[in-house]
């Protein structure tokens, strides 16, 4: 099996690259990598590849790219994709400036996946900004199927199911963190949120002031999510995509011991993968998502 480690960044189409490229650098605390007619390149200030933007008719989240281990001879990993699940993996090398070469196919719903083994940093940015992302962290997505994605996520890119809310919502880990990707139903494939980890609730306070100052008032939040344990707040940005901006999410620091790292809030200890209730809030702190979050 093909194992992802970790999320590394994704790709946005968008009407307006100029618009779009602001609000990340601007306002985000991204780093503008490189820049061409139709495309901006986007890492964290530490020189993390973490977006890609393009031109594009729609504002819409086209390809998510996943590190495998550092090393792995991508020849290998395509070979196995063909023999084991049918896949016929592109080989290409223009993806994204510190990455070579990645392979890239589609998951069920249609995203393109890009796996690729090694990468540099881009430059380190001493710009100061307003706050500071440390990663893209994870993309939720709805699906008319879910188990589909499952199956495609555990089988192909050696993911695991952290939690399922009923049978309807499914947040799935390829590293410590609680989710990486995760799933709702909803009656079209569409990206719900993309979210950026903050290294603590102080900066998330100092991201909620600049956020407010530059016109991008949060939609839902502060609040603590009880599935996944994280600090959450939401925005739109200038495409009306929701972006999270997280702190404090549930870890796994040991597949072996199988649970999640304990935490004085939470009742259940150990706490480990399950499936909660329809009587499961969202929020353990206060008010519930606004009625139209739920579509993204
Ligand atoms: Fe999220």
């Amino acid at each position: 099996m093909t194992r992802v480690t970790r999320i590394s960044h994704a790709t946005f189409t968008t009407p307006d690259l100029d618009r779009l490229t602001d609000y990340y650098v601007e306002v985000l605390g991204l780093s503008l990598a490189a820049r061409d007619k139709d495309r901006a390149f986007l890492a964290t200030v530490t020189g993390q590849q973490a977006l890609v933007l393009e031109k594009g008719e729609v504002p819409f989240c086209t390809k998510i790219a996943f590190q495998i281990a550092p090393g792995r001879e991508l020849g290998e990993v395509a070979k196995g994709l063909a023999e084991r699940h049918g896949i016929d993996a592109e080989r290409r090398s223009d993806a994204m400036p510190g990455v070579a070469e990645i392979l890239s196919f589609a998951d069920p719903k249609g995203t393109t996946i890009e796996l690729f083994s090694d990468a540099e940093p881009v430059a380190f940015d001493r710009t100061p900004k307003g706050f500071v992302p440390l990663k893209l962290g994870h993309i939720a997505f709805k699906a008319t199927e879910l188990q589909p994605l499952v199956r495609f996520y555990e089988e192909v890119l050696g993911f695991r199911v952290s939690d399922w809310r009923e049978d309807f919502f499914v947040w799935m880990r390829c590293g410590p963190d609680h989710h990486t990707a995760n799933f709702v139903r909803g009656d079209k494939p569409k990206m719900h949120h993309v979210a950026f980890e903050l290294k603590d609730q102080a900066e998330i306070i100092r991201a909620c002031d600049f956020l407010g100052k530059n016109g991008f008032p949060l939609i839902y939040g502060p609040g603590r999510h009880v599935i996944g344990d994280n600090i959450f707040t939401y925005h739109r940005n200038p495409d009306g995509q929701i972006v999270e901006l997280y702190t404090e999410l549930a870890r796994i620091d040991s597949e072996e011991l199988g649970y999640f790292v304990p935490r004085p809030w939470r009742e259940d200890h150990p706490y480990e993968p399950k499936t909660w209730g329809p009587g499961t809030v969202g929020n353990l702190w206060g008010p519930s998502a606004p009625p139209d979050f739920r579509d993204g």
